[in-house]
């Protein structure tokens, strides 16, 4: 029976909740104990403000495979992250490529470029299921392309896109690639050098399990000579001298760093390192298959009208099902996206947190293009269910049993 303080928490594609215990004591930590800011002071105070930071950036280089650890930029979000990407990277007259798939936080930023910087853009489509294909991204190219950004897993079908053949294909040809990786990052094993990313944006909050308020942008080596800073000012650097500097980190530095989150995005890469990312992205593939097996079940079974989007695993359920676990390729991220006929999907995302304690994302997610490809937009979007580090078995058990009470209720 559903108890009203009871929390089944699926929404871990907007934030990861709850954090790893470490987070929260080192924010504390550094609330109660640190309080100092980083690059400017030399007692002991702001030398641990130094060390914070340092451990932060090396945590992040490490679970992005970055080479060096000054090639990860702090910012504010993922969001700040893709801004200071593009409008550093797009000049004016400039052409850019992106998909239908993409989030506002790449579509707004290349709208306004549009209006203001005369900057075009093609929008690749994608399948069915929410895939890109890297033929049709290259055919997208023209003379005048400068940057095309695509998004490593899409926020409401949950499909992966070939970043590594992309890549591959963009740099025979000269171009940029941004990499948004807001679903990915600390969710599904990923190696920036690689895959051969460019610029990888992502939010410190989601897979990387920090505090809201961190974003992260890795830039490859020499990037850094094409990317302008958006925001200028002091660094704790080369305070003599009026003009922004030019080294990373501190180019794209500028003002006093967000400590508490950094010092909780510390610890939570430490978290991550012993855990591993890949040991938690095969939980939550095994949770995910789960679901989305239990959740076919049923549409197949019942009248109700259960649609379910995004792609299927390359292999059979039953395959899955007998080996505990599947060992296809990795298809897609453990979001769930699904509509039922007679429910508008706020309505049903209500009814399911009051009768179930189950918390979902419904509407259109910020990605208007994508439920537009899905046919899911006039409808009011669809309703979001997604996995994190801390979703367990239990979980999935009360929310397949919830849709089955829904749909013969
Ligand atoms: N982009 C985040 C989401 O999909 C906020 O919920």
């Amino acid at each position: 029976m559903y108890h009203p303080s009871r929390r089944i928490y699926l929404d871990h594609a907007a934030t990861s909740w709850p954090k790893p215990e470490a987070v929260y004591e080192a924010v504390d930590h550094y609330q109660r104990e640190v309080g100092a800011s980083h690059g400017r002071s030399g007692y002991r105070e702001a030398l641990q403000a130094n060390q914070v930071v340092a451990q932060a950036r090396q945590g992040v280089a490490e679970i992005l495979g970055a080479a060096q650890a000054e090639q990860v930029i702090f910012t504010a979000s993922g969001t700040d992250s893709l801004n200071l990407a593009i409008r550093g990277i797009v000049r004016h007259g400039d052409h850019v490529v992106t998909s239908v798939c993409e989030h506002n936080s790449v579509l707004r930023p290349l709208h306004a470029l549009q209006e203001t910087s005369a900057v075009s853009v093609s929008y690749v489509p994608c399948d069915g299921q929410g895939r890109l294909s890297p033929d049709d991204v290259i055919q997208a190219l023209c003379p005048g392309t400068r940057l095309v950004i695509i998004g490593h897993g899409s926020n409401v079908t949950g499909a992966i896109q070939p970043i590594e053949t992309i890549a591959k294909m963009l740099h025979e040809r000269g171009v940029l690639l941004l990499v948004d990786a807001a679903q990915t990052v600390g969710h599904v094993p990923l190696d920036v050098e690689h895959m051969g990313i460019d610029l990888l944006a992502a939010p410190g909050h989601k897979g990387l399990l920090g505090p809201l308020g961190t974003g992260v942008l890795y830039i490859r080596s020499g990037v850094q000579q094409m990317l302008s800073p958006l925001r200028m000012g002091g660094t704790g650097t080369h305070s003599s001298d009026d003009r922004q500097p030019d080294q990373l980190p501190e180019k794209y530095e500028s003002g006093s760093h967000n400590l508490p989150g950094l010092a909780g995005l510390a610890a939570a890469c430490d978290f991550l390192r012993q855990r591993t990312v890949m040991a938690i992205h095969a939980e939550q593939t095994r949770l995910t298959n789960q679901l989305l097996d239990r959740l076919e079940d049923l549409a197949a079974s019942s009248t109700a009208g259960l649609k379910i989007y995004g792609p299927r695993p390359e292999y059979p359920s039953s395959e899955r099902r007998s080996s505990g676990m599947g060992t296809g390729p990795c298809v897609r991220t453990s979001v769930v996206s699904l509509t039922l006929m007679e429910y508008d999907p706020q309505e049903l995302a209500l009814l399911l947190e009051a009768s179930h304690g189950i918390q979902s994302r419904a509407g259109l997610h910020c990605a208007p293009k994508m439920h537009r490809a899905l046919g899911t937009f006039a409808g009011g979007g669809t309703l979001r269910l997604s996995l994190g580090w801390s979703t367990t078995q239990d979980e999935i058990e009360q929310t397949v049993q919830a849709f089955e009470a829904t749909v013969s209720g």
